[in-house]
């Protein structure tokens, strides 16, 4: 009989939960009804037209051929002039390493950073993928709880107390994913001088920089030239499904991550790369800024209005696309309400334990990836919900 063996790795990865809401919300669909996506964790805005006219362009002119496994090198070169430009910092292109977007990214430091049985650093909550990698990779992780008191955002005391002679890296998001905060300069600076006391790498996802609606939109960069910095073209740029992103390195790894990174991805896709180029023209970002107004008004919108239905949340989300409420009041079962108040009033939220389980069954995410409108509607759904 033919082998069904799977290995422990794969057999052990755990599902997302909103694949379920998903399938349901897909399900209701096609009944006909009426389905309020606030579960999706992407840009509703089509790719803006200057970028997928380039990309036409790059095909036209058959640039079908796999590039150099780091990256188109005019691209590194335009993201560097992009760090100067927005940040006025002097990276040099060489750092530069252009990835088959954040997952990509993340697969590369971990892969260049870490041996089976090593550990890694993160939040709870935070980006599933992250604790899903590691473990594809062997290498473990441990989640460290984390709340409004530290911005949801892991600070020097936590990572003190957590961090053993296997830990490699601890691994932030800014702003996050699941809460919109931004982890604040002087707690990253705290941060990064332990984690280089400790001799380990801060790994710094900033893949949703550009999307800040307050304070600084800064770079862990600024901070300091040893972390791995990672972004993409997927959320602020609006390209997720071209699948490029890039990570800043210091110059020790690039050689290393050269080297997987023809092994596991050969090249990023090539034609996205030359999309890429126009993402990062000054000309392009006006487009790409006015759709963050349009998120900032969606947020100024949605977050006072979740509030007033009586969702508690404990710090303003500054960026991303998301809030993450506590809903305590209504349930101490935040997945089966979520599938409720699909079922009952088709708004689909994610449910708290997509992304970990500190406290996660008290809480949920919503996205406001949908038109202002929509989100309107969506709330006065919820509000029929929870008042019955
Ligand atoms: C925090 C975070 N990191 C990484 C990713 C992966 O993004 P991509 O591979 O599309 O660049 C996501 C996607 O939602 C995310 O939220």
């Amino acid at each position: 009989m033919t082998s069904r063996k799977l290995s422990r790795r794969s057999e052990e990865l755990s599902p997302f939960h909103v694949m379920d809401i998903l399938a349901q919300a897909k399900a209701l669909s096609q009944q006909g009804k009426t389905v309020y996506h606030l579960e999706i964790g992407e840009p509703d805005f089509a790719t803006a037209e200057p970028i997928v006219d380039a990309g036409i362009e790059a095909l036209k002119q058959f640039k079908t051929h796999y590039t150099p496994a780091l990256g188109l090198p005019e691209l590194r070169d335009a993201v560097a002039e992009y760090y100067d430009r927005k940040f006025s910092l002097k990276i040099s292109p060489q750092r530069i390493v252009i990835t088959p977007g954040a997952s990509g990214a993340l697969q590369l430091a971990i892969s260049c950073l870490c041996d089976a049985g090593d550990n890694v650093l993160l939040a709870d909550p935070g980006y599933p993928c992250n604790q899903n990698i590691a473990h594809i990779l062997a290498t473990e992780t441990i989640a460290i709880p984390v709340s409004a008191e530290n911005h949801y955002q892991l600070d020097a005391t936590s990572v003190a107390q957590h961090w053993n002679g296997r830990t490699r890296a601890a691994m932030v998001a800014t702003p996050s994913n699941p809460t919109g905060t931004i982890l604040p300069k002087q707690q990253l600076i705290s941060l990064s001088e332990l984690v280089e006391r400790k001799q380990g790498r801060l790994i710094v996802d900033e893949i949703y920089q550009g999307l800040v609606y307050e304070n600084e939109d800064y770079t862990a960069l600024e901070v300091s030239d040893e972390c791995f910095v990672i972004n993409s073209f997927s959320k602020y740029f609006g390209m997720t499904g071209w699948r490029v992103g890039w990570m800043v390195v210091p110059e020790f790894y690039v050689d290393a991550i050269d080297r997987i990174a023809q092994n596991i991805f050969l090249a990023p896709p090539t034609i996205s790369q030359y999309a890429a180029l126009t993402a990062l023209k000054a000309e392009t970002q006006v487009i790409l800024d006015a759709r963050r107004d349009e998120f900032k008004r969606r947020r100024d919108f949605l977050l006072p209005a979740l509030q007033q239905l009586g969702f508690d949340i404990a710090v303003k989300p500054q960026g991303a696309f998301y809030i993450y409420a506590n809903c305590e009041r209504f349930t101490d079962d935040s997945f089966s309400w979520v599938k409720r108040l699909l079922i009952e009033q088709g708004v689909a939220l994610t449910p708290g334990i997509d992304f970990g389980t500190h406290q996660a069954n008290i809480h949920c995410r919503f996205a406001y990836t949908q038109s202002l409108e929509k989100l309107e509607q969506a709330v006065d759904r919820i509000n029929a919900f929870i008042s019955k």
